[in-house]
């Protein structure tokens, strides 16, 4: 089955078309990040509008590209959630209308459910049953994983997510939007050990994360350095090395109770964050010492992109399920309402 996906949940808009047979064709993605960083985040109405131009032309980028014509398309799938309201209104109600005017089925897919599916698209995908531990801009969860649709989440975090916390330290060390791949690229520069930060909630039982007591701890010393007429570009790396090494041990740390838990050995990591190659290393040595393996999608894929929403929509259609021709979008949505796919 040929499916055209769309994502349009925040700051970027991706399309891609994935075939069951053939896997994926072609993607495209436009990057709206240079939009949003004179304002050091993403302006949701700024973002909506942007997406209405992007759509079009890159559905037909991705044709071009697959050299397919969109009566060769058997099915669309878009993000219906969460995410921006307005954003992911323009998916929707594009998605929609072609799949009227082409007469084909629609899925709307849960865009958390497309980054945990991302790693399937890889040469080696993961085997169920597994612990997801999604990080993203907007999630940090842990999650076990039995098969598509059944999900039960394990932990997650009490305030800021993951990614979100990359950002807003980042933004208070005056890097640019998006923090965390700066965070991460300073990082390498950083002296191991210079400053210590909190591991939170790990001296505690349980799978809760929490980042915002991380987060003031970091503001704090670095305020002190500032105030110390201490703050050039080797001290930012090691702060933001120490920071990065807090979030990856506390990461780590959660996802091995979670396994042990579970007393499953195989790890999936997915969104935004799990590009983090420092992340990456920390878990793939965990596993190391449990036999055990850690998957996750190209970099590119790991952040927000159309080819998991085609991938996610794709099992979705295939098992049958469709959408009526409504446009129905959640800001809000968690995964385990989403139904199994038998
Ligand atoms: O999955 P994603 O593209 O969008 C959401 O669904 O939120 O994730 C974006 C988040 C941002 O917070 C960004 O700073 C973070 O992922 N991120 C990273 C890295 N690359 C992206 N965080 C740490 N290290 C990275 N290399
Ligand atoms: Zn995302």
């Amino acid at each position: 089955m040929l499916v055209l996906g769309l994502e349009t949940s925040c700051d970027e808009t991706g399309v891609a078309l994935y075939d069951s047979q053939r896997g994926l064709l072609a993607d495209a993605l436009f990057s709206q990040i240079d939009l949003h960083r004179v304002y050091g985040g993403v302006v949701p109405e700024l973002a909506s509008r942007d997406h209405i131009k992007r759509m079009l032309p890159l559905i037909e980028q991705v044709l071009a590209e697959a050299q397919c014509r969109p009566s060769e398309i058997e099915g669309i799938a878009y993000t219906a959630g969460p995410g921006l309201v307005g954003a992911l209104l323009v998916g929707a109600s594009c998605a929609q209308a072609l799949a009227f005017a082409w007469d084909i089925p629609s899925v709307g897919v849960h865009h958390m459910e497309g980054h945990l599916l991302a790693p399937m698209l890889e040469n080696t995908p993961p085997q169920f049953p597994f612990v997801a531990l999604l990080v993203s801009g907007g999630h940090t969860q842990l999650v076990r994983v039995d098969g598509i649709g059944e999900y039960r989440l394990l932990g997650e975090s009490i305030d800021d997510a993951a990614g979100e916390a990359f950002d807003k330290t980042a933004k208070m060390m005056g890097l640019r939007y998006p923090g965390g791949p700066e965070i991460a690229r300073i990082a390498e520069q950083g002296v191991p050990g210079r400053f210590t930060l909190p591991k939170p909630m790990t001296d505690r039982p349980g799978l809760q994360f929490s980042f915002s007591g991380l987060k003031t701890a970091t503001l704090m010393a670095w305020q002190k350095c500032i105030a110390a007429g201490d703050d050039g570009e080797q001290t930012r790396a090691d702060l933001a090395r120490a920071f990065q090494t807090a979030v990856v041990a506390t990461l780590t740390i959660k996802c091995q109770r979670a396994l042990e838990q579970e007393g499953l050995t195989t790890l999936v990591i997915a969104g935004g964050v799990s590009a983090n190659q420092a992340l990456r290393h920390s878990l793939e040595n965990m596993l190391a010492k449990r036999q055990g393996q850690v998957f996750y999608a190209r970099p590119e894929f790991c952040t927000d992109n159309g080819a998991m929403i085609a991938y996610a929509g794709c099992q979705r259609l295939l098992a049958g399920q469709k959408e009526g021709q409504s446009i129905h979008v959640r800001a809000r949505w968690p995964m385990e309402e989403l139904p199994p796919l038998v």
